[in-house]
């Protein structure tokens, strides 16, 4: 179908599902085991309703939010997904092009298929990337690769908590196929490339990394230090503890733990604790999985996200359209914002509050 028929991020994937080659289209949809909490992540934000406020002067809206002291024209960022190239030739560089057209946040992964400078280079003038770190056994190369993020002037340090060793995704180890590897990092020669993409290139990743090393990389960077794959009120509170900027609530959009909670779950419960305690103001709260429509974006605002990021939806708009697909699929979410956000009676994202959900269908401890 032609791009003007996309009616909304669904058509995206509906579309991919149907031409994308079948190894790509395996390692970009699959979550992991029997794709529970792939599924959850969806089912947690259909049990949030709305509380809409009516005779509210809604003629001018405005979307625009910060992130990390960025401004961005609507609260959403394009996540860190690996292996761009398998979906697109020209890989994470057709997200960089659209991010910088609708004036949004890319973070670069760590596992991309084209190398960090080649990313880097084609941003335009100070459009805003970040990084996404796997953190190298070898701290060594971990220290040059965030020294080097720094110098060429990226915004937030996103480091990956959630994946000692990758989930086990199935449908991607059944295609079994591993293509497109020429870029990452690791020791090829020790890579099970019988385990399917995700497997083969995830054995340099430290098991070891725990709490204490926070502390080292505050000594080696000044960039914002934000915990991505914080799946619990407890550890979001030993982030705040360890002193970093954000956390990133997050189950890796289903691909790590099986039954790990929703992220939007885990936000329900933590608003609350933070604000008894105080600490709300204390770090950026970011959550990913899951998200497909703009309110599901509404709705993790109101319960306190500074921020939404979206992985698959654009990965299957760069594979089925390019850059215009990125483009037109954030372009739909604004689209969806504006319209959703005058239906609830709000006119900025600064207004939006628990007072305009109920989350009544979840139980909180
Ligand atoms: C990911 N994700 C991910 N996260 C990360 O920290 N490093 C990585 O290399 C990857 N790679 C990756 C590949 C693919 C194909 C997917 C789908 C996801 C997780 C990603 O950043 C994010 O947490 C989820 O994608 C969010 O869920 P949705 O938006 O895909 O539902």
């Amino acid at each position: 179908p032609d791009l003007s028929q996309m009616y909304n991020l669904n058509d995206f994937e509906f579309v991919a599902r149907h031409t994308m080659e079948k190894t790509a289209w395996a390692y970009y949809s699959s979550g992991c085991d029997d794709e529970i909490t792939l599924r959850e992540n969806h089912v947690s934000y259909q049990r949030i309703f709305f509380k809409p406020r009516v005779l509210v002067d809604v003629s001018e809206i405005d979307l625009s939010t910060t992130m990390l002291g960025t401004k961005v024209s609507i609260p959403i960022y394009i996540t860190a997904t690996a292996l761009g190239k398998l979906g697109h030739p020209d890989g994470e560089k057709v997200l960089t092009r659209s991010a910088a057209k609708q004036d949004v946040i890319q973070m670069i992964p760590t596992l991309a298929s084209c190398s960090f400078d080649e990313i880097v280079d084609q941003a335009i003038d100070k459009q805003t990337q970040w990084l996404q770190l796997y953190v190298n056994k070898d701290r060594k190369i971990c220290e040059s690769i965030v020294r080097h993020a720094q110098k060429r002037g990226i915004k937030g340090l996103f480091i990956t908590v959630d994946a000692p060793q990758l989930g086990r995704r199935e449908k991607d180890m059944r295609s079994k196929k591993v293509e497109d590897l020429s870029h990452v990092q690791g020791d090829d020669d020790e890579a099970d490339r019988t385990q399917g993409a995700a497997r083969a290139i995830s054995s340099f990743i430290d098991t070891s990394l725990n709490w204490k090393d926070i502390k080292w990389f505050r000594s080696i960077t000044k960039m914002p230090i934000i915990l991505k794959g914080i799946q619990t009120v407890e550890d979001s509170l030993l982030a705040i503890e360890h002193g970093v900027d954000g956390i990133v609530l997050s189950n890796h959009g289903g691909r790590q733990l099986e039954f790990s909670k929703p992220p939007l779950e885990v936000l329900i419960e933590l608003m609350p604790i933070l604000k008894s305690k105080g600490l709300q103001d204390k770090l950026e709260i970011y959550i990913d999985g899951g998200v497909r429509r703009a309110t599901d974006v509404l709705k993790a605002i109101c319960l306190g996200a500074k921020g939404v990021g979206l992985g698959r939806p654009f990965l299957y708009a760069m594979s089925t359209y390019g850059d215009e697909g990125v483009y037109k699929a954030i372009q739909i979410l604004k689209d969806e914002m504006i319209m959703n956000m005058r239906l609830l009676g709000v006119t900025s994202i600064d207004q939006l509050n628990d007072s305009y959900i109920d989350t009544r269908n979840f139980q909180t401890r």
